[in-house]
């Protein structure tokens, strides 16, 4: 009889073995299923955020849920309620602007769906809200501007300034890093500034409305927050009869393939680089995230700045 009982017990132990095994390696296999709400396509730099999170997703055989808020923060909002409704593993986002994340992150949190902050950041009170933010540093990216203006024109510039998406985070940090740095120049002032949305269109429209104003003359130079709206400038500058790059001096932040090819046209001067190429990033973070391993709060991307002089050795390096 006992004999019987120790056989039996045996092959319950078996059992349970052989149970727990499949269900560790069924739960290894299982894909990844990630919700990423992103802000749009208004951007060289957005489509290639895009194209790097879509492809890297795929080369690891996560199952992306990507949703475009085409500019629209209630639209992001109603995205990531829509993950949590269908219970994704992992939730990141490029927020549009800063504030007026708290409700829905706590929704979030409540259903314990880890977020990863992609791109731009959110002011939360608490940071418990998301597990990592994957970025530039955008002051820096102002500060680095405001130093090559500095170096290049003498510490003397009449500064017309087209700003990106009002409260967004990097259109507030480029400001600040601009500014800090113009604090040291009494030479160099802002003296014009307005919002060009981050699009080519509207920083087209903007560049025409300053030309057109009767101050115009002032204006040495231009520093745009993103090379879109430097590069619409740029058309608005040569319709009017000043020629970009020479009569006005231009500095933008990105680095996309249309500001080198620009630069190798003498149209502009400078580009600070903003690497949109973080899907690499993000999905090691989400990775880590789902097999419980720590990670940093803040990740920072490496980026350089690049002048006229090198863009015809860089253009046929550029990925994006
Ligand atoms: O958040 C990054 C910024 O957003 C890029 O500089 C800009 O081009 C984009 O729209």
């Amino acid at each position: 009889m006992n004999r019987l009982i120790t056989f039996r017990n045996k092959i319950l132990a078996l059992l349970a073995l052989i149970a727990l095994t499949a269900d560790v390696s069924s739960a290894a296999s299982k894909k990844i299923i990630v919700g990423f709400s992103q802000i749009g396509a208004e951007s060289g730099w957005r489509t290639a955020n895009t194209e790097s999170i879509k492809s890297e997703a795929a080369r690891r055989g996560v199952e992306l849920k990507f949703a475009d808020a085409q500019q629209k923060q209630e639209n992001q909002i109603k995205a990531l309620r829509s993950f949590v409704a269908q219970g994704v593993d992992v939730i990141a986002f490029s927020p549009i602007v800063e504030t007026g994340w708290e409700p829905v992150l706590r929704e979030i949190k409540k259903a314990k769906i880890p977020v990863v902050l992609s791109d731009r950041s959110v002011a939360v009170t608490d940071d418990s809200l998301y597990v990592t933010f994957i970025g530039s540093d955008f002051v820096e990216e102002g500060r680095r501007a405001a130093n090559w203006l500095a170096k290049t024109s003498g510490g003397k510039a009449m500064i017309a300034e087209l700003v990106g998406t009002p409260a967004s985070a990097p259109a507030i940090d480029r400001k600040k890093g601009f500014e800090e740095v113009l604090a040291k120049y009494p030479g160099m002032k802002i003296v014009k500034s307005q919002s060009g949305d981050f699009t080519r269109a509207k920083g087209k429209e903007v560049m025409e409305s300053f030309l057109k104003s009767p101050d115009a003359k002032q204006i040495t130079t231009l520093f745009a927050h993103n090379d879109d709206m430097a590069l619409g400038a740029i058309q608005a500058m040569e319709e009017a009869g000043v020629r970009p790059g020479k009569d006005i001096l231009i500095v933008s932040i990105d680095g996309v393939r249309g500001a080198f090819e620009a630069m190798a046209a003498g149209k502009l001067n400078c580009t600070v680089e903003c690497n949109p190429l973080i899907g690499p990033q993000l999905f090691d973070s989400v990775e880590a995230i789902v097999a419980h391993k720590p990670l940093p709060k803040r990740t920072v991307v490496q980026e350089g700045v690049f002048e006229q002089s090198q863009a015809a050795a860089e253009l046929p390096k550029r990925k994006y």
